[in-house]
Formats: C-alpha cells, sequence, structure tokens
C-alpha cells in the first residue's frame, strides 16, 4: 500500500443505492442497457465509502451487501501479503443508517478479525436485535455508539485511524424493514435513524461530508454544508415521481425518504447558493436518468457542478 503522509484518501466501493446497478430483478430500461453493455451505462455496487489516512489502515462508511466484491476489486482493502497469515487492512466501519444496503456487508466481515464498528444508538439498537449479527465476535469486534453532534475520534481495535467523525441527523425515514405503519406518516421514525457525517483529518483539519440519505435539505443541514470542499450526498432519484413514472413502484422519492435531484424541492437547486466546492452524488437508483452518460438528466446534474459518482472514484483532500 501507497504510503501518503498529507491527504485523507477517499474511494467510493459502490455509487448505487439498494439493489445496485442492474439490480438483480429490474428490467427497466437502465437496467436492461447496462446489461446489455449498451455504450454510455457503468455497472455500480452497493453504497459505500472506505477512507484512509496513510494507505494502509481504512474505515469503511456503510458495509453493503456487496463488500465481498468492493475488497476483491479494491486491493488495498483486501489482505496484504506482507500482513500475518490472517489480516485485513478494514479496522472500522461507520455505518449511516440501518439500511440493509448500508449494514448487510458486516456479515461479511465475519472471520475473528479486530475490527470497530460505528453507529448512532438507534442503528447499534437494530444490529444487537438481529442476532445474526453475533456472528461478529463480541471479543474481536467492538460496537461503539457515535454520539449525535460530538465528534469522535475513529480507532480500530488495533489501529489510530488519525480521522475523527461527527455524526449529525438529518432529515430521513426510519429503515424499510422497519417500518410501522400504525406509528403514522413517518412509520416511527426517530432521531439517528438516519445520520450524516462529518470526517475529519486530525492532522490537516481538512473535512469532508458524506450524506447519502436524506430526505430534505432544510435549513440547518444547509447551515452545516455550506462552504464545504466536499460533499458526497444522497442521489437516489432524479425525478420524485420516476419509479411511479417507469412502473417499478407506487413510492415517490419523497416516501422513500430521498430528497430528489430534479425540481424547485431538489437537491441540484437546494446546493446552487451553499458554495460547495465538490459535489458528488453516491447512493444512485437504478432508475435515475442520470446513469445514462448521454442523458439530459446527467447533463443538467453536471451543467449544476455534480459529479455522478462511480465505483473506484478516487478522491483527494
Ligand atoms: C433506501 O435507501 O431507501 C433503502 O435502502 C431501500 C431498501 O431497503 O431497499
Ligand atoms: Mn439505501
Ligand atoms: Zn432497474
Amino acid at each position: 500500500a501507497q504510503i501518503n503522509d498529507h491527504h485523507m484518501i477517499i474511494k467510493i466501493l459502490g455509487s448505487a443505492a439498494g439493489g445496485g446497478f442492474p439490480q438483480w430483478n429490474c428490467n427497466c430500461s437502465n437496467c436492461a442497457d447496462v446489461r446489455n453493455g449498451a455504450p454510455g451505462f457503468t455497472a455500480r455496487t452497493q453504497s459505500s465509502l472506505a477512507v484512509s489516512r496513510d494507505g494502509k489502515d481504512w474505515v469503511l462508511l456503510n458495509a453493503s451487501p456487496d463488500l465481498r466484491k468492493q475488497i476483491n476489486d479494491t486491493p488495498e482493502l483486501g489482505a496484504q501479503s506482507s500482513g500475518g497469515l490472517r489480516n485485513s487492512p478494514i479496522k472500522a466501519a461507520v455505518l449511516t443508517n440501518g439500511d440493509v444496503d448500508h449494514i448487510s456487508g458486516l456479515i461479511n466481515l465475519r472471520e475473528m478479525e479486530p475490527l470497530a464498528v460505528y453507529g448512532s444508538d438507534r442503528v447499534l439498537t437494530v444490529l444487537a436485535q438481529n442476532s445474526i449479527f453475533n456472528v461478529l465476535n463480541s471479543e474481536k469486534v467492538v460496537r461503539r455508539e457515535l454520539k449525535l453532534g460530538e465528534p469522535t475520534k475513529l480507532s480500530g481495535t488495533e489501529a489510530m485511524l488519525g480521522i475523527t467523525v461527527e455524526a449529525f441527523p438529518v432529515p430521513g425515514k426510519v429503515a424499510l424493514y422497519l417500518e410501522d405503519a400504525s406509528k403514522g406518516a413517518d412509520f416511527g421514525t426517530v432521531e439517528g435513524d438516519t445520520i450524516g457525517l462529518k470526517i475529519t483529518d486530525t492532522e490537516t483539519g481538512k473535512y469532508f461530508f458524506y450524506v447519502p440519505g436524506c430526505a430534505d435539505l432544510d435549513a440547518p443541514l444547509a447551515r452545516r454544508l455550506e462552504g464545504a470542499a466536499l460533499v458526497f450526498f444522497d442521489g437516489t432519484l432524479f425525478d420524485d415521481n420516476e419509479m411511479i413514472d417507469a412502473g417499478l413502484s407506487a413510492k415517490t422519492g419523497k416516501r422513500m425518504g430521498h430528497i430528489s435531484m430534479s425540481g424547485p424541492e431538489g437537491s441540484i437547486a437546494a446546493f446552487e447558493k451553499l458554495g460547495v466546492a465538490r459535489k458528488v452524488y453516491v447512493h444512485i437508483n437504478n432508475s435515475n436518468p442520470v446513469l445514462n452518460e448521454n442523458s439530459d438528466a446527467r447533463k443538467e446534474a453536471e451543467a449544476a457542478g455534480w459529479s455522478i459518482g462511480y465505483d473506484g472514484m478516487e478522491i483527494r483532500i
């Protein structure tokens, strides 16, 4: 692995939303096109980033069901030939919600490697209530609560990562499998169900934001993101109705807890005045027309200064 003393290295492991691109059971035009190798379409795995200060020790931001493939596609993350018989550069994982696409990859990390798993109280409770996660041996894998609004210094069980994480609540929705219709329009959503992360390099003081799920860019969130050098943001849908219009689902983006890119209430408009230097969409649903490099939607997002995240994209700050 490459040593780098001056930068935080950020890699997109998976840029797609739940289901990935193409999604296993989906024959929508985007999924059919990427499956057929049509020009302008690139396959994507599910939602995750990896961050390192030294190129050696890494923290995952979300653990997707595609983690095994992501590790195999990213040599820095696999067992190192310079390490022991069993070793892993992945020292920690930070979870932003309890969604299947963000937590189920933890099960891939089950072979007695030391690991620290960070999440809100709410998400750690979800893990505790799902006994399948006990496959992560508690003698090796510690679970640490991220208190909202408090910067936490990340340490794997072996490594200090030189990174702090501040979790903050963002507008969102409880995970799909936890929705409780009897609890009204928000399905029983509580604070901590969806968090954003501010990730800071403790040596340089440089930071970026990671907000892969967000229902609304409200005033507190806008203030927080204002002037940032780099933000990775929820790019689930382009249009709030696109899944309905395509006949894929009866749900709007709002109903799923995701702000859309376009329109007067969309994220493109909401970021217009925030002065964020680099804006990257992640968690992109397979229905989203920006996945077609030749689409008008793609041109609109790029003209507004957005990058459409892709697997393997690397940014250093
Ligand atoms: C979401 O982002 O809305 C969820 O990942 C959806 C899902 O659980 O399939
Ligand atoms: Mn998701
Ligand atoms: Zn599709």
